[in-house]
């Protein structure tokens, strides 16, 4: 056990430069007066220069150093989803709480087993799958269990963007790309939110391609064991879409900008009912941040087990195990 104590700020370290961490989560870590960035390491030392330089710490001379430091107590991973499995387990190995990006890992039996590696080490292990950190959600739970749209019968929810880079990571199979890892870790997290943890996957598809040798967008049907159910797209071929529907016996309820709002943003939940709508608008929340302290409060009481994370890594492989590909 890594024990951080209460009076200085947890010590970070971060593997690898990436885009996500210099856009989001380093800039969350340098806000927080509880967390403090150390050090960076990336394949290139120049690169962790660089980058260490811009963002005011050390450049370690590699993943494995960076690991070794005595004065870093949790390291962020950004790496590519391929590589998390890996580096979750080196970094724990090393004594180190982990903050990971999502997905944790690529496969069902690996991410339970990190978890449990951790849970054994006294170690905190988290998701960064940031969304379910706003409380925006928080407050469409209470409008759904208030009754506002009556009882919730079914999930229909998106996030999809048009193709990228062709050299991205998420089109390389070796580093674990493809769509479903990528981004239908959303749509079904939000389906996983309000359905829970009786959702089983019903049917999906994934529709591959064939140069790249991954999938690059899919579908899929869930049902819980009361016929309530989920329908999810995700993919890197339609216009861009990130959004939620509930749709209850009274009404429905849509949340658009719902897995990636920017911090200035102010979120909407939008209701219709036959005869009338409304729109509720929010205060904007860094949901960076509120992951940030999340894991500082998990660092302060590590936590055995966590249900949520396993239960849609199941899901995941329900969806990749049955899908049917098209191409
Ligand atoms: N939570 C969110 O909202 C969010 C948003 C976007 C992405 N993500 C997740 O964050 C992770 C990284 O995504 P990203 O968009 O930030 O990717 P990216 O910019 O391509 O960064 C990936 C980093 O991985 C390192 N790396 C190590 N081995 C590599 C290899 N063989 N090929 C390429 N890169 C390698 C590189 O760091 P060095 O070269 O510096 O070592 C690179 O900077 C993914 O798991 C993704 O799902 C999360």
């Amino acid at each position: 056990m890594n024990e951080v104590p209460p009076d200085r700020p947890i010590r970070f370290g971060v593997l690898g430069c990436a885009s996500i961490a210099r856009r989001r989560t380093v800039p969350a870590i340098l806000r927080e007066p509880r967390t403090e960035l150390v050090a960076v390491a990336a394949r290139d030392p120049a690169r962790a220069r660089a980058f260490a330089t811009e963002f005011g710490c050390d450049a370690a001379p590699d993943y494995l150093a960076l690991l070794a430091r005595p004065d870093i107590d949790a390291v962020y991973i950004p790496l590519p989803t391929g590589l998390h499995h890996q580096w979750i387990g080196r970094a724990l190995e090393a004594g180190k709480h982990v903050l990971v990006e999502k997905p944790l890992t690529t496969r069902y039996a690996h991410t339970v087993a990190m978890l449990e590696s951790a849970a054994a080490r006294g170690l905190t292990l988290m998701e960064n799958l940031t969304f379910l950190r706003h409380s925006l959600h928080r407050t469409v739970r209470d409008l759904v269990d208030g009754g506002e749209i009556g009882e919730l019968r079914s999930v229909s929810a998106a996030f999809s963007f048009p193709p990228l880079d062709p050299a991205d990571i998420r089109y390389r199979p070796e580093l674990g790309g493809g769509a479903l890892l990528d981004i239908g870790v959303y749509p079904l997290s939000a389906a996983h939110l309000f359905l829970g943890p009786g959702l089983e996957v019903v049917g999906a598809t994934l529709k591959h391609d064939a140069t790249r040798n991954v999938d690059v967008s899919g579908t899929a049907l869930l049902c819980t064991p009361d016929g309530r159910t989920a329908q999810l797209t995700f993919g890197f071929e339609h216009a861009y879409r990130c959004d939620y529907v509930l749709w209850g016996t009274k009404g429905h309820l849509v949340v658009d900008r719902a897995y990636t709002p920017p911090p200035t943003r102010h979120p909407t939940i939008s209701l219709y009912h036959q005869h009338r709508s409304r729109t509720l608008t929010l205060p904007p929340e860094d949901q960076f941040a509120n992951t940030l302290h999340a894991f500082i409060q998990s660092v302060g009481t590590p936590r055995s087990h966590s249900p949520g994370t396993r239960s849609r890594a199941r899901l995941l492989s329900q969806i990749s195990e049955t899908a049917r590909i098209t191409r």
